[in-house]
């Protein structure tokens, strides 16, 4: 959205793997990249067409580049990059940190600085960097390290998004290392308990949100229903729609890149109303990148829990989410966020989901959610 600066608020986008594993190809990439504009998802900021494993053949050529398959891309890569870009949108493309890419491709190791350049060469603008097949005597640190400076020097900007799942202590040394987003956790599923342990895993890094490198607490599920090539990640579920809005809430409020990983072409009403919710996009957005505190509430602090992010204007995003399996009433007690009753300053809430103004509070809002629900409202300073 930030274009000025390259990821100076979390990317958003859509990503091949989460529905189509390998089975990615031209017509796919370039007909994902038409219904991000025709949806209008494209206006509301979603810009990175990223593919992801399986692009390349089993070899490297004589002169070691990576090398497209040509049955699943026979126009080469710069083909695609050049439709994607025609849309407006940029384009994404994925290498890993191993000797190989987890689906077994050739991954980058000791070709850092060479992938680079084909990248640049294709017009790439945005590289998810995987782990797998890590050669285990080296600092995943120096890999990403490597792969940023390689990135930085090859003449064109390109995003780093490193991937290794949160190991070794990622969130300690990736914003040094140079990267733009980091994932924190392993592969999300099309599931309730999935996006729950994901984003519970999180919480007590919130701390290390920031402009320009951003906590990836993995690609968003919102929207498959289940229709997902890789069988792992439909194995159980799906979500509901409702699971799908909270999820996406969650995500949003804890500042994550927001990549579609859903078929965009085939999208439901209730699918493009989630992923395209203004106010989200912009509490996701904000310039100052702040991560959220969180609260734990009430008699069930596992599963009651408030978000609160300070945004740029003054007011505050928060989110209260019911995680729990039972309807639950929330209670957030003002005191806990700094304001003082005592002088006379209360909130006043706006309601992102309904878009309408609930009233201004003096001590506390309460909300009954039903299971896997969520409230989410912008607070402004009042007084009374
Ligand atoms: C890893 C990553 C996934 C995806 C696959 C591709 O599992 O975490 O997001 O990129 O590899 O093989």
């Amino acid at each position: 959205m930030h274009d000025k600066f390259l990821a100076m608020t979390p990317p958003m986008g859509w990503n091949s793997w989460n529905t189509f594993t390998w089975n990615i190809n031209e017509a796919l990439i370039c007909s994902a990249a038409d219904a991000l504009v025709e949806t209008g998802l494209k206006e509301k900021g979603y810009t990175y067409v990223v593919i992801d494993d399986c692009w390349s053949l089993r070899q490297r050529d004589e002169n070691g580049r990576l090398v497209p398959d040509p049955e699943k891309f026979p126009h080469g890569m710069k083909f695609v990059a050049d439709y994607v870009h025609a849309k407006g949108l940029k384009f994404g493309m994925y290498s890993c940190c191993g000797t190989h890419t987890c689906a077994g491709y050739p991954g980058s190791f000791e070709h850092e600085f060479l992938d680079a350049e084909t990248f640049a060469s294709w017009g790439v603008d945005y590289l998810k960097y995987d782990n797998c097949y890590k050669p285990q005597r080296v600092d995943g640190e120096i890999l990403y390290k490597r792969m940023s400076l390689a990135l930085r020097n090859c003449g064109r900007d390109i995003v780093l998004s490193a991937c290794n799942w949160g190991h070794e202590n990622v969130h300690t040394w990736i914003r040094s290392a140079g990267a733009q987003l980091f994932r924190s956790t392993g592969d999300i599923q099309d599931n309730w308990e999935s996006v729950k342990r994901l984003f519970l895993s999180q919480l007590d890094k919130t701390a290390y949100a920031g402009p320009f490198c951003h906590n990836d607490i993995d690609m968003l599920v919102v929207g498959m229903h289940g229709a997902s090539n890789n069988e792992w990640i439909g194995a159980i579920g799906p979500c509901t729609d409702l699971e799908y809005r909270t999820h996406f809430a969650l995500w949003a409020v804890m500042g994550s890149p927001l990549m579609i990983g859903c078929d965009v072409r085939n999208m439901t009403p209730a699918t493009l109303e989630t992923l395209g919710n203004e106010n989200l996009i912009r509490i996701n957005q904000d310039i100052e990148c702040r991560g959220p505190y969180v609260i734990r509430l009430g008699n069930n602090p596992e599963a009651q829990i408030a978000l609160v992010k300070p945004l740029s204007d003054g007011t505050l995003a928060i989110c209260l989410a019911n995680l729990g399996d039972t309807r639950a009433e929330l209670s957030l007690q003002f005191w806990d966020l700094g304001v003082s009753y005592a002088q006379g300053v209360g909130l006043e809430f706006y309601n992102v989901f309904t878009k309408e103004n609930e009233g201004a509070f003096r001590e506390r809002y309460v909300k009954v959610l039903e299971p896997h629900d969520c409230a989410v409202c912008i607070a402004k300073v009042t007084r009374f």
